[in-house]
């Protein structure tokens, strides 16, 4: 089967078809995302919160993304796989951000690269558009932001704050994205970023409207214990059957009902007896 690309995905907003998107980490649950046929795979940069352990995106480093975004494309043969810029991979130089995206590309094995922010982004996703990399833009709550948000916020609620998420949706178009994240911002506000453009929104904590949805998958597995944000919808409670099953194991193995013959390997009779004769 052909991989996708960015310009299908662009189609299949043309074509009123939806865009359900789905992050992965590993080789894994990118085998299984791309068997469930999702479009695109995105290695979020929020496998620094789920997969390391961090209480932030921010100390994801580009060594991390370039790891765990060859895993994915060891594992994904279908989806487009786009792979998350981490924090000052582009905020200092267009240079640095050329350099990261072709990085990601090159040594990760991605199709494409997303990256966070609006007008401030845009001339850094025209030049990495123009080296031939298509961008995914990222708007609203940008989680390595976090600081300057103040927390985990819904953006967009005042009437400037609006405005200008509308101009930083269009600024990305402009600038060659082939589609938006828009991420924990009012479900009107995404239905009017979502027709003004011609390029695919993908909303995250932004209600129905947009053109597709992402969700990161260990909160929709349920498998990521510190928190459970209020847009998630958890399709499976995976900590309470892995806990149940790890608990089972433990008290098996210290009763001696693991492992039986059944999980043993045999030897021959002969070679035994000369052992035991020995
Ligand atoms: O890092 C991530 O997983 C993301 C999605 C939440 C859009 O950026």
């Amino acid at each position: 089967m052909r991989r996708l690309t960015a310009n299908d995905i662009r189609a299949m907003k043309a074509k009123g078809e939806k865009i359900p998107v789905i992050t992965a980490y590993d080789y894994p649950t990118a085998r299984l995302a791309d068997d469930a046929e999702f479009p695109i795979i995105l290695v979020g940069d929020s496998l620094g919160m789920v997969v390391l352990g961090y209480d932030s995106t921010i100390p994801v480093t580009m060594d991390d993304m370039a790891h765990h975004t060859r895993a994915v494309a060891r594992g994904a043969n279908r989806a487009l796989i786009v792979a998350d810029m981490p924090f000052m991979s582009f905020q200092i130089s267009s240079a640095d951000a050329l350099r990261n995206a072709g990085r990601l590309v090159q040594e990760g094995g991605a199709q494409s690269v997303k990256l966070e922010g609006g007008e401030s982004v845009a001339e850094e996703v025209r030049r990495i558009v123009g080296l031939g990399i298509p961008v995914m833009g990222h708007v609203g709550l940008t989680p390595q932001s976090v600081h300057r948000f103040g927390g985990y916020r819904v953006q967009g609620k005042a009437r400037e704050q609006a405005a200008q998420l509308l101009r930083d949706a269009q600024a990305l178009e402009e600038a060659g994205a082939y589609a938006v994240v828009l991420e924990l911002i009012p479900s009107p506000l995404a239905r009017i970023i979502t027709q003004r453009l011609t390029i695919p929104t993908i909303g995250i904590g932004a209600g129905p409207y947009c053109d597709g949805q992402v969700q990161v998958l260990h909160d929709m597995l349920g498998l990521y214990p510190d928190f459970v944000p209020k847009h998630t919808k958890q399709y499976l409670h995976l900590n309470e059957l892995i806990s149940d099953a790890l608990r089972r194991y433990v008290q098996e193995v210290r009763e001696g009902a693991f492992p039986t013959e059944k999980e043993s390997f045999d030897m021959d009779e002969a070679l035994l007896s000369e052992l035991l004769e020995s």
